[in-house]
């Protein structure tokens, strides 16, 4: 299994101009998968998970099982996880250092063993990401808080039914609050919720495992479960590798069919991408065609919780915006610090001017290859994208970044006819 210090130096190199052609199928979600994987700590069994892409936060939350004392089988995207024998509570720190996403096991070992004892996740570079939300629900929920050397220790005494209303829309914290309400008895209600794809599929794998989960707007009730069961689960393609995809089929003056994908998902991202320019075609529920119709036009974005439109989508869709004719508005509403594409997409000859939460895309005529390092996960796919139209080469850094959430994205481009090669060491 490659770690993120085995990925830690790769890099890498784009000739850009050529356009993406060709049919591809978009994986499983990444962020839908991650909450499903940890749900399985709710059981003493064996789970199956179906799609589950292969990339480094999928493992660390293998990693996360593994250390509590699960068993994780896998072949090719199928996971059979085995929590019979799960018996710790505790979640080491280097695993939490290496993904916040860590945080959603406290639901699942809160309601298997009322106690859990973890680290507190510290900031990303893309904003501060406090977990007052999720604590504040816990405490709620009967939960006594200590912080202890930097860990956080919480432990439920007694199981009861909860009414919470979020003061703020939340992803994962609604996640680790269904998990933990899906096995206390008696009727509980959460206000507020946040209504991801990822969170109703969770929801749909919660309720297969014995809970009864219904959502109308944003408020869920749950009718949870003392006895939950083991469960068998495809998840949902992922919406942001589709979404990654479409734009770079548009930016390339591509025309691509990208197959495994929920339309019913991508809404927002498909009438940005017209708007840009591109034209979409629905094949089938699941099938799409994306190309290139028009002259890339700018765009005006505001990111929001869903169906808002995604921030994970708003540094490729900058990417684009940076060769479009005219000038782009987006503004980033989800984080507070999430512009780190901008540094390096000016390295590229970008005209991006960021005044507080709002970023201001100038589009020049060309991009030109030039050294960018990767900052996040989705910044470094914005880069990719600025690299396959750019004139000449350009090397991208730290790309591991990448590899914690798409999966085998350079393999996918390359078959679709883009110039792209991983170097496994700095070039320089
Ligand atoms: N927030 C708080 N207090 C809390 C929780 C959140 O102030 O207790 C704030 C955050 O700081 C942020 C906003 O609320 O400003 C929204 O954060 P949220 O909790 O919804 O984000 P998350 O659950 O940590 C998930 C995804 C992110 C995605 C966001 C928003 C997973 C594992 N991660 O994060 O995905 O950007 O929701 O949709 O599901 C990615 O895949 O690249 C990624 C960052």
């Amino acid at each position: 299994m490659k770690t993120i210090n085995s990925y830690s130096s790769d890099s890498f190199v784009i000739e850009g101009g050529r356009e993406l052609k060709g049919s591809v199928r978009v994986s499983g979600s990444k962020n839908a998968s991650l909450p499903v994987i940890l749900a399985t700590i709710l059981v003493k069994g064996e789970s199956v998970i179906e799609d589950v892409p292969e990339l480094l936060d999928v493992w660390t939350a293998v990693e996360i099982l593994e250390s509590l004392g699960g068993y994780v089988e896998r072949e090719n995207g199928r996971f059979k996880v085995n929590t019979e024998k799960i018996s710790r509570w505790d979640v080491p720190e280097e695993i939490v250092k290496k993904m916040r996403a860590s945080i959603l096991c406290m639901g699942p070992l809160l309601a298997r063993f009322g106690k859990v004892l973890i680290p507190k996740p510290g900031g990303c570079s893309i904003g501060k990401r406090p977990i007052d939300q999720h604590l504040k629900f816990f405490e709620r929920a009967g939960g006594s808080i200590k912080e202890v050397n930097g860990f956080f220790q919480i432990e439920i005494k007694k199981k009861k039914p909860v009414e919470f209303r979020f003061d703020l829309i939340t992803v994962t914290g609604t996640e680790n609050a269904l998990l933990y309400l899906s096995s206390v008895r008696g009727k509980s209600i959460l206000k507020n919720i946040a209504i991801e794809p990822e969170v109703m599929d969770l929801i749909n794998v919660l309720n297969k495992m014995g809970a009864r989960i219904y959502v109308e707007g944003r408020t869920a009730e749950i009718e949870g479960n003392e006895d939950l069961k083991p469960f068998t689960h495809r998840v949902i393609p992922d919406r942001i590798e589709a979404g990654t995809l479409m734009v770079g089929a548009v930016m390339t003056s591509g025309d691509v069919i990208l197959e495994n994908v929920n339309v019913e998902h991508i809404g927002n991202i498909l009438e940005k991408l017209e708007e840009a320019g591109g034209g979409v075609e629905i094949l089938s529920k699941n099938k799409i065609r994306v190309f290139r119709k028009e002259e890339l036009k700018p765009v005006n974005i505001e990111t929001a919780e869903y169906p808002g439109f995604p921030t994970d989508m708003q540094a490729q869709f900058m990417s684009m915006a940076s060769i479009s004719k005219g000038i782009s508005r987006i503004k980033e509403n989800i984080f507070e610090n999430r512009f780190h594409h901008v540094w390096e997409l000016r390295k590229m000859g970008a005209d991006i001017e960021v005044k507080g939460r709002e970023a201001i895309v100038r589009g020049v005529r060309e991009l030109r290859g030039a050294e960018v390092k990767s900052t996040d996960l989705r910044a470094s796919a914005s880069l990719i994208l600025a690299g396959l139209v750019a004139r000449g080469k350009t090397i991208i850094r730290d790309i591991y970044h990448l590899d914690r959430g798409y999966e085998r994205l350079e393999e996918k481009l390359g078959k679709l006819g883009a110039l792209i090669e991983r170097l496994p060491v700095c070039v320089s």
